[in-house]
């Protein structure tokens, strides 16, 4: 077969990224990509919230290590360490969050699959511009300071992933993938 971008697509671990500026030429052209997605009715039901400079080491210790202390009284200091520096692995962060609206025809379900969508296009558009990449959620997507912060209704709204943009050290090795015999049929 022959090999494209999306058949070799890789993530890089947030862990194995540096988190050197990337321009904001760039970035514009990876939001561009993650509000070109599939969305049924063209709801826009979803938000990115663009997290970078300041706000990552804000957002690190303010809410995920205070959150995480309150969360875990007994944590370890190796444990506070890794919380307090969650964000500030990556040059920037793209929060994703899933705001789905009421609609008489058009179910929730597809509004999610939409956010997952711009989660996607704005993974992969990163990876093709060369950059390390990588969608994580943690604990802290579920907690309700995060979701309240990003400006989000906890009671209705999700934050769909985190996709923390920063340089590739290495290049990343092939990770195990599915057997397409189990999970692709022919009817
Ligand atoms: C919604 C979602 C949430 C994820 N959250 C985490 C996470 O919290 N921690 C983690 O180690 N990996 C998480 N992952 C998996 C990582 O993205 C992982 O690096 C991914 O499997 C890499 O695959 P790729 O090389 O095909 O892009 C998540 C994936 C998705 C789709």
């Amino acid at each position: 077969m022959k090999s494209n971008f999306f058949t070799q697509r890789r993530s890089v671990l947030a862990k194995k990224m540096s988190s050197k500026n990337i321009p904001d030429e760039d970035l514009n052209k990876i939001l561009a990509a993650g509000i070109r997605v599939p969305d049924h009715g063209a709801l826009n039901p979803w938000k990115i919230s663009v997290i970078k400079g300041d706000k990552l080491k804000l957002i690190d210790e303010n809410i995920i290590l205070t959150e995480f202390k309150k969360e875990n009284p007994n944590a370890s200091v190796s444990q506070l360490e890794m919380e307090s520096k969650r964000f500030q692995r990556a040059s920037i962060i793209l929060a994703v969050l899933s705001t789905p609206v009421e609609h008489p025809k058009i179910p929730k379900w597809e509004m999610t699959l939409s956010s997952g969508a711009v989660c996607m296009n704005l993974l992969s558009c990163a990876q093709s511009l060369g950059y390390a990449a990588q969608w994580l959620t943690e604990w802290y997507a579920y907690n309700k300071k995060m979701i309240e912060y990003l400006g989000g209704r906890p009671e209705i709204d999700k934050i769909s992933g985190f996709i923390y943009l920063g340089h590739k050290l290495e290049e990343p090795m092939e990770r195990r993938r599915p057997d397409p015999q189990k999970v692709i049929s022919y009817l």
